[in-house]
């Protein structure tokens, strides 16, 4: 069969992946392939177990896999047959040299501009999609242009907005496609080549362009804004604890107010995920690089807000808990950074474990999805520590559960035969505020919700 259009991806990751699924899916006429460095990983996007844990992505990479959809690891092949390519390479923090703790670390992504250089044998439209520092284009220009080929490159930056475990709803029904481009006639035909493929499923008004720079700086600035919001409730959440005001209450109350709005404002032991921490840092470095000092130590506040949050979680529970945690069992009720995902990236439950072991707890850590990452991540720790995926038999004979993430199976337990099982006085430290408090309280637990008075028979 012969396709209008070789789109190809580079990077077959949390990005990658689905949002080449989701095009593939919705574009029965272009041909779609995923590259990556790592083979197991292609290996699993092959299988029926996928590499990653994505509501609804199953189904639809079923679907379309070996119709229009392709994943190898053939990248110098697939650069020269694709007329489109993504980049979705990952671009984490960097841990060394200049910059380290806070600057993006960019080899992955100059590694595939060079490769890119290196293999394509016409023109090509190269697409970020990875998020990177504002200017990154300009460096990537650079590089593709360097050999002074007579093939033409044209850069655009066109951020992934998806949020885990909700990606295949976010890729379906975007609040909007960002195009960046040079705004050179070449920049814009390039940039109109990419507005139809978005324009087989998305509105047009919802496809907004800008020029590049912005664009880059847009996907930043989004999630420190949203990052910024978790950060101001949960800062709230400490005043309520010492007022005895409830925290669901004020934000409900602020939230109401139009020009606020509802969302992302529920406290809780802190944000996790692979990006809000690395991009807040990230412009936090590029501001002070710029020279921007005030603006760079407002947004690491954020950050900071984030750590003191998760900190503060572990101090309330050695206090309520007779100030001594040493040889108690806890079990944390789930361990990835939000529901419905089996990442652990960032996850404030591996800082909890971490710290709970330092005071010298028995661990038990419960999670539907995420128990092979977490059994990665923990198994250097030097306390006991168990991963029992059934909850009850988790909480067997625990002195103390701390709900991590805020899985909806967790909400519908049985807590009367949950409490029979445990050790007394039985604790609950709800660090995502979904229990039925006054319920728990009834049955007998001590109750230590955020941002809300507790509730304790002691
Ligand atoms: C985020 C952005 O939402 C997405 O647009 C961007 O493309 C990538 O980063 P993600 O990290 O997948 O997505 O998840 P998100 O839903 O934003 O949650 C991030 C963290 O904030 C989670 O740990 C979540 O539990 C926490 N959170 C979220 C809160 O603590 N309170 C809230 O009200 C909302
Ligand atoms: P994200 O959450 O941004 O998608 P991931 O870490 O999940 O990040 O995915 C990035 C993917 O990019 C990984 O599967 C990694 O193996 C792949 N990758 C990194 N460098 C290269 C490269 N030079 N060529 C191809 N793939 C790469």
């Amino acid at each position: 069969m012969s396709f209008k259009k070789s789109i190809l991806c580079i990077g077959a990751g949390y990005v990658g992946g689905p949002t080449m699924a989701m095009i593939a899916y919705k574009c029965p006429q272009y041909k779609v392939t995923v590259v990556d460095i790592s083979s197991s990983r292609i290996d699993a996007w092959n299988s029926d177990n996928l590499p990653i844990y994505e509501p609804g992505l199953y189904e639809i990479v079923k679907t379309v896999r070996g119709k229009n959809l392709f994943f190898n690891v053939d990248i110098e092949e697939e650069i020269i047959k694709a007329d489109t390519i993504f980049v979705s390479v990952n671009t984490p923090t960097k841990t060394f040299g200049t910059g380290a703790g806070m600057a993006a670390d960019l080899q992955y992504w100059e590694k595939t501009a060079r490769k890119i250089r290196e293999c394509a044998t016409s023109n090509k439209i190269i697409i970020e999609k990875s998020t990177l520092p504002v200017k990154t284009a300009l460096a990537m220009e650079r590089i593709l242009t360097s050999q002074n080929s007579s093939i033409r490159f044209d850069v655009l930056s066109n951020p992934e907005f998806l949020a885990e475990g909700t990606a295949i709803k976010d890729l379906e029904f975007p609040d909007r496609v960002l195009i960046g481009s040079r705004e050179t006639p070449e920049g814009i035909s390039a940039r109109d080549e990419l507005v139809q493929i978005y324009l087989n499923w998305v509105p047009k008004q919802k496809i907004i362009t800008s020029n590049i720079w912005s664009s880059e700086l847009s996907k930043l600035v989004s999630n420190a804004f949203l990052a910024q919001r978790i950060s101001s409730i949960n800062s709230i959440s400490a005043l309520c604890e010492k007022t005895e005001a409830d925290i669901t209450e004020v934000s409900k109350a602020v939230g109401m107010d139009m020009r606020i709005g509802s969302k992302f404002l529920n406290a809780s032991i802190g944000f996790g995920g692979s990006c809000f921490k690395k991009d807040i840092l990230n412009l936090v470095y590029l501001c002070e690089q710029y020279g921007l000092s005030e603006v760079a130590s407002y947004w690491h506040g954020v950050v900071k807000i984030n750590e003191y949050q998760k900190e503060r979680f572990v101090l309330n529970m050695l206090k309520y808990m007779f100030n001594t945690l040493a040889g108690k069992k806890i079990s944390l009720l789930g361990f990835s950074f939000k529901a419905d995902t089996g990442d652990i990236r960032e996850s404030p439950a591996i800082f909890i474990a971490k710290r709970l072991a330092e005071e010298k707890v028995e661990l038990v850590i419960s999670d539907p999805k995420a128990l092979q990452n977490a059994k990665n991540e923990l198994c250097n720790l030097d306390i006991t520590v168990s991963f029992i995926e059934d909850p009850y038999e988790a909480c067997i004979n625990s002195d103390a559960i701390a709900v991590m993430t805020e899985w909806s199976v967790y909400r519908a337990l049985d807590y009367e035969k949950i409490y029979k099982d445990m050790a007394k006085p039985a604790f609950i430290f709800d660090g995502r505020n979904i229990l039925d408090h006054k319920k728990l309280f009834e049955i007998g637990f001590n109750v230590f919700p955020i941002g809300k008075p507790s509730m304790s028979h002691l």
